[in-house]
């Protein structure tokens, strides 16, 4: 299938459910994407050039460094890496989605009453019509085959999407906190969206302002307020509340396991509250959205209650923050 707005390959279109195989190609291609983005920063890193956000990285062009490429060595390798993103995340304008040409202030200096004050996605366009957002993600869905398409509005200092960072809780361990993420925590988030049995995602472009183009089925809305704590999806594993809280809805802790193998990783997942579900055709309930944080291992090493149990959660999801006893116990 070719996409409406960009005419290249998509898994998604409409309403409709892509299948295991098409499902397993769109989680193989966040996770390349994700790999391709660590190499860049590392070439970048080894070529003296210093990103102080990955805003950097997600936007360089593919003839940034070609005048020095000719050195070989490390400019080579940079270069290459360069290219790689590009492939797996092309730069298109936002009038390729049929908004108007109007400048969107985002600098590096930008603040978030300029950018929402010139936002071009707060109104509908002839191709796409608004069904959402405004949070991360401004949510449309297009005209021509209801695919949804949201764009994520990078905010000020290079920032975007949301993402938690941890502090020493009151009664607790730890607390996470939400709060302004960055563009490997945003594509990480999709992959985890999708990875957990999620709505099928998929990463289409990313435009010279730095706006995140992503694509998902379109499902029914819930209603806000629904209880949705008995739907969360498989595979996510409650956290002691004396071992951490979070300043967003049923924080869990996920093992991400990569299509390629290997050790899975540890992250935390929250926020699935009833506005991040809608109801596919099939009549399942998909998470569309989350709030996630790579799992602190550094600091929880340092916590001997919190690192036995996730020693013993890792092959049994029913573990107990103590062994023998039951959480309602302590
Ligand atoms: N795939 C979808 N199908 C139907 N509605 C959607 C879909 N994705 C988003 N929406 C609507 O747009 C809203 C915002 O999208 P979301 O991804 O949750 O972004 P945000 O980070 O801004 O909360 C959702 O609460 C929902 O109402
Ligand atoms: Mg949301």
């Amino acid at each position: 299938m070719q996409d409406h707005f960009t005419g290249q390959l998509t898994r998604i279109q409409g309403r409709s459910l892509p299948g295991d195989q098409d499902r397993r190609d769109l989680q193989h291609d966040h996770e390349r994407r994700l790999a391709a983005l660590h190499r860049l920063g590392a070439a970048a890193a080894e070529c003296g050039v210093r990103a102080d956000s990955d805003r950097d990285l997600i936007l360089v062009a593919e003839d940034e460094v070609s005048l020095l490429e000719g050195a070989g060595g490390s400019w080579a390798t940079f270069g290459a890496a360069i290219r790689e993103l590009r492939a797996l995340l092309p730069l298109r304008p936002l009038e390729d989605f049929g908004f108007p040409a109007a400048p969107l202030a985002v600098g590096g200096s930008g603040d978030l009453a300029e950018i929402e004050a010139t936002n071009p996605l707060e109104e509908s366009n002839a191709r796409l019509r608004r069904i959402g957002g405004g949070v991360e993600a401004w949510a449309f869905a297009a005209e021509a085959d209801n695919s949804v398409y949201k764009f994520y509005l990078p905010r000020e200092e290079g920032r975007i999407g949301s993402e938690f960072v941890f502090r020493p809780g009151d009664e607790t361990t730890l607390r996470a906190e939400a709060g302004l993420g960055s563009y490997r925590g945003l594509l990480e988030k999709l992959l985890l969206v999708h990875a957990l049995g999620g709505m099928a995602t998929e990463v289409i472009a990313v435009t010279p302002e730095g706006i995140l183009v992503a694509k998902q089925a379109l499902g029914e809305p819930l209603a806000q307020g629904d209880d949705v704590s008995r739907v969360l999806p498989v595979g996510l594993i409650e956290i002691p509340s004396r071992f951490l809280r979070a300043n967003r809805d049923h924080p869990r802790l996920f093992f991400l396991e990569a299509s390629e193998g290997g050790v899975p990783r540890a992250f935390l997942v929250a926020d699935m509250h009833a506005r991040n579900f809608v109801r596919c055709v099939d009549g399942g309930l998909r998470v569309i959205d989350l709030v996630a944080a790579p799992w602190p291992a550094a600091i929880t090493a340092r916590e001997p209650l919190i690192a036995d149990w996730l020693g013993r959660v890792g092959s049994d999801p029913d573990a107990t923050a103590l062994p023998g006893a039951s959480d309602d116990e302590l």
